[in-house]
């Protein structure tokens, strides 16, 4: 594995960082973690080097913190430096940080935090932060040593970024970064910016929640193809993101044991600046060609989610996706009349957009419900 110095904590992590988001389930239920599977998973990976684990209370359903925790058993603990975060939006008042601080220890059966963020900072969640007196209680916590850094992580765009950089001295911050968001969110500015200041960055969503790797559409794929030394999509857009010097490690929400091993493969000899102007050139023709074939950039985080009319909206923006990607093709259509309930289909959205006001990707979510009851329920 290939480390950076991370300099709040005085110590080297892992260039590929664990994110929790992803680990393989039961039935296709994000509640259902496959225990066995994801604990043997997060273990490999730090036997393997890894030392920088990212959950949150909300991954999986609120049971991601908890089999983190369980992974982190029989000394795994004291090898890594545990992230976790705030859900701000969840407070109802300022007492409520605490509980649910309280809870987090208590799942990850932990009595520090080594990294706590505060999550998913918009302009909403980051006033509704300010409102409950935030910093006072991250600095309560620090004091008492429950938690040892601070930090956030983001999603809205470049000057709420600036201005949430600018408002505190950061231990560190976090932001979504791929070869296809350069100028999304904070992007490659935002990275900049911290980077200039001195604060660590670490990059979530590296492969677009998978976007990058699943069914790459044939115009990508004859690109990459164009390589002189052959690589997969997984490994293109990893190193694009450390390519850069500010980044200090790369989340990944593995999904599979042979994804783990790939990804601690490509990320053991990724350096900065290292790709050639020809390998830049070759990911920024493919970045214009998926930009020329997606419609909704969508990276099914599932902050949409719960829909009050039930819908599985990162679901349903898929075939949205993928009936541009693949040409139209009725296998789509055939897809989407075989997976989804009649009763959850696109014309049951009430346009009621609390969907959109939680989207990090600020997607107009309830307009796409409206043009995919017209292209896929006619
Ligand atoms: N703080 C926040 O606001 C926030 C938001 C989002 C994410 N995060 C954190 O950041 C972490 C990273 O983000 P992410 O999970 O979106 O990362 P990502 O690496 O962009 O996407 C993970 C997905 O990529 C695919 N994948 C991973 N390695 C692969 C490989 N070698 N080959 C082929 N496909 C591969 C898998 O998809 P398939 O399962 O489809 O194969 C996997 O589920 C999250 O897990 C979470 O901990 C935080």
């Amino acid at each position: 594995m290939n480390f950076r110095y991370f300099k709040p904590a005085g110590q080297m992590v892992s260039l590929l960082g664990f994110g929790t988001m992803r680990l393989p389930v039961i039935d296709k239920t994000p509640s259902k973690i496959d225990e066995p599977a994801a604990i043997e998973m997060i273990r490999h990976a730090i036997d393997s080097g890894v030392n920088y684990i990212d959950t949150a209370y909300m991954y999986h359903g609120g049971n991601s913190e908890s089999v983190t925790g369980k992974a982190l058993k029989d000394g795994y603990r004291d090898k890594v430096l545990l992230a976790d975060k705030m859900p701000v939006w969840l407070a109802k008042a300022p007492e409520d940080l605490c509980s649910i601080f309280d809870e987090q220890l208590k799942r990850l059966d932990t009595d520090h935090i080594d990294l706590y963020l505060i999550h998913n900072v918009t302009k909403g969640i980051w006033d509704r932060a300010l409102k409950f007196g935030i910093f006072d209680f991250l600095e309560e916590k620090k004091a008492e040593g429950r938690i040892k850094h601070i930090g956030f992580s983001f999603h809205d765009d470049l000057d709420m970024f600036k201005k949430a950089i600018d408002a505190y001295p950061w231990d560190f911050c976090q932001i979504q970064l791929n070869y296809m968001d350069v100028r999304l969110q904070a992007g490659v500015e935002g990275l900049k910016y911290a980077g200039a200041k001195g604060i660590p960055v670490v990059i979530m969503e590296p492969l677009k929640g998978g976007k990058l790797t699943d069914a790459v559409p044939d115009s990508v794929r004859d690109l990459w193809a164009s390589a002189k030394i052959k690589k997969t999509p997984a490994e293109w857009a990893l190193r694009w993101v450390a390519n850069f010097p500010e980044v200090v490690t790369i989340l990944s929400g593995m999904t599979t044991i042979e994804q783990v091993r790939e990804n601690i493969r490509i990320l053991s000899d990724a350096t900065p600046d290292s790709l050639s102007p020809d390998d830049l050139a070759l990911i920024s023709k493919a970045s214009e060609e998926y930009n020329r074939l997606i419609k909704a950039s969508c990276t099914a985080c599932q902050y949409c989610m719960p829909c009050p009319a039930k819908l599985a909206i990162p679901d349903l923006l898929n075939y949205y996706n993928e009936w541009f990607l693949y040409g139209q093709n009725p296998k789509v259509l055939a897809d989407f009349n075989m997976f989804i309930h009649p009763k959850a289909r696109p014309s049951a959205c009430t346009g009621c957009r609390a969907c959109e006001l939680k989207c990090p990707q600020h997607l107009p979510i309830a307009d796409i419900m409206k043009e995919m009851a017209a292209i896929f329920e006619k």
